[in-house]
């Protein structure tokens, strides 16, 4: 079968592509035979057909690089991020989901029927059923500047991790969103990987130590690679996935599985 996963000739867009999972995201898009639009803060290494900056903090920003891509687009892959300290709370809020979000609301005018957007949470996301309240009232301010004066007014709540709550705003968000969004014909979905071997890693370890990162490896027994998380989001994103929406896939080597049915402690638990 020739093209299985149907990328050849379409328009991609993908964000973080100067590193790690986005850069291997944008390099199989390319490898697939898509046309790449790739955006980041930093300078894109990947040989894609338009490179774009971009900083998610920014809504004029955001709103800019929107303005560079002409559609249709066939499919978004959301895979920018900050991990928290030594980066500011707020700022990892702004980038991992007030942007992230506002990035792919300005798109969604310009996706094709059939088409899908997928984004990247973690398997720290573990738990984000029970903060729903709180999120429903962030998913409720709908431009940036109104998401980030709640944020700003609310810190008490989500401040002592903007990583962690970005990510179980993620999640909530691809089901809450993708229902309003499959009636359009787009598939929204996200991965959530367990820990992986990027540029962000050091960060983790900083913040967490080792250990504690090190106790979210599920049974595999190691961490992952970027292009380990890459693949399962292009799949994700192919048309092939067809009757896959509003889903929460998570890459995370059985840690879910496993945490779930008691073979092995929690997050954080030695
Ligand atoms: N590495 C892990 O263990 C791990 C685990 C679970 C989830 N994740 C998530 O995976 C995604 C990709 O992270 P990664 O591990 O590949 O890290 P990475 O640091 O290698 O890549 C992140 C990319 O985001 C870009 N970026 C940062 N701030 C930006 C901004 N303001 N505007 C635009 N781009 C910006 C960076 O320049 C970089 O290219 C992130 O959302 C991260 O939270 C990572």
């Amino acid at each position: 079968m020739h093209d299985p996963l149907q990328y050849e000739g379409r328009k991609v867009v993908v964000t973080g592509t100067a590193s790690g999972m986005g850069e291997a995201t944008a390099q199989i898009l390319v490898d697939l035979g898509a046309q790449v639009t790739a955006l980041d803060i930093k300078e894109t290494s990947v040989d894609v057909e338009t490179a774009l900056t971009i900083d998610l903090r920014d809504p004029a920003s955001i709103d800019a690089s929107v303005a560079q891509i002409e559609g249709p687009v066939d499919a978004v892959f959301s895979c920018a991020g900050l991990p928290g300290p030594p980066f500011g709370e707020l700022d990892t809020m702004l980038v991992n989901f007030v942007g992230a979000r506002h990035f792919i609301e300005a798109l969604i005018p310009q996706i094709v029927e059939g088409g899908s957007v997928g984004c990247i949470s973690s398997a720290g996301a573990l738990g984000w059923q029970e903060q729903l309240p709180i999120l429903m009232e962030l998913f409720a301010r709908e431009t940036f500047e109104d998401q980030k004066a709640w944020l700003e007014a609310n810190q008490e709540t989500w401040g002592w991790s903007g990583y962690l709550w970005s990510k179980y705003a993620i999640d909530a968000w691809v089901g809450w969103r993708g229902a309003d969004l499959i009636e359009k014909g787009i598939r929204l979905n996200c991965i959530n990987p367990g820990p992986t071997d990027t540029a962000m890693m050091p960060a983790f370890h900083e913040l967490a130590g080792k250990e504690v990162i090190d106790s979210a490896i599920g049974p595999i027994g190691r961490y992952s690679t970027a292009i380990e998380q890459a693949w399962p989001l292009v799949m994700l994103n192919s048309t092939r996935m067809s009757y896959v929406c509003g889903e929460v896939l998570w890459t995370d080597g059985g840690f879910i599985g496993a945490n779930s049915t008691g073979k092995q402690g929690g997050f954080g638990e030695l």
